[in-house]
């Protein structure tokens, strides 16, 4: 096995079924939710050192945001045991997730499927451009696409992302709720997922906002599972 190569836990087959996403899975390892794949340079880039896409369009204020959610990432990636390239892979996710959250709106409508709310489009969008340079990690761009509103298939990349993003010390706005659902993480995970999800249903529906279906997906995943 090459030295940059890693196994992780997917729902692999489930993302072949809802996104016609073909993998090799259940042969390379013997099991059926193991995955082998090497880190996309881009990713590695990332991950390493902070460095966006020449496509990125994120201003410092962003960038600041993306970086404390990366801390947050990398912090519970090592907390849940995770090693070198996978740490690597988790702080990526944190920066990359709002590298188009500036880019003009026209630009982002061809990048995302129909069905998108305006301001949720950088997120499709960001994992089109990163699929067309080539990365190839469904658990990951899964993870960037709903990183606003969560998806009933994530795996803990995306979980925790969807967390971190929300949770992230940067966010005034009920800061002391969030510092305090911060400090019970990475170890309350499914407790905490859920009241951010929950929070995250009810701020929508206070400002009448659409909840896409992917959220109450996952809302019905964790209060039936
Ligand atoms: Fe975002
Ligand atoms: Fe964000």
């Amino acid at each position: 096995m090459p030295v940059r190569v890693r196994s992780r836990v997917a729902r692999h087959d489930l993302y072949s079924r809802f996104f016609g996403i073909a993998t090799t899975s259940s042969e390379l390892l013997g099991k059926q939710t193991d995955v082998v794949t090497e880190l996309h340079p881009l990713v590695e880039a990332a991950g390493q050192s902070g460095s966006l896409p020449d496509w990125a369009r994120c201003g410092p204020r962003r960038r600041a945001h993306a970086a404390r959610v990366a801390n947050l990432m990398s912090s519970w990636a090592t907390s849940l045991g995770l090693e070198g390239d996978e740490i690597v892979r988790w702080t990526a996710a944190g920066h990359l997730h709002d590298a188009l959250k500036d880019a003009p709106v026209e630009s982002l409508e061809s990048l995302a499927e129909s069905g998108w709310p305006e301001p949720l489009l950088h997120a499709p969008a960001c994992a089109t451009r990163l699929r067309a340079d080539g990365v190839m990690d469904e658990e990951l761009l899964l993870a960037i696409t709903y990183h606003s509103t969560g998806h009933p298939e994530f795996g803990l990349l995306g979980e925790y992302l969807y967390m971190a993003d929300f949770l992230e010390p940067g966010r005034r706005f009920l800061a002391a709720d969030r510092d305090a659902l911060r400090e019970r993480l990475p170890a309350d995970r499914e407790a905490v997922l859920r009241e951010v999800l929950r929070r995250r249903i009810m701020l929508q529906l206070d400002e009448e906002a659409p909840v896409l279906p992917a959220s109450l997906l996952l809302w019905n995943r964790l209060v039936t599972s």
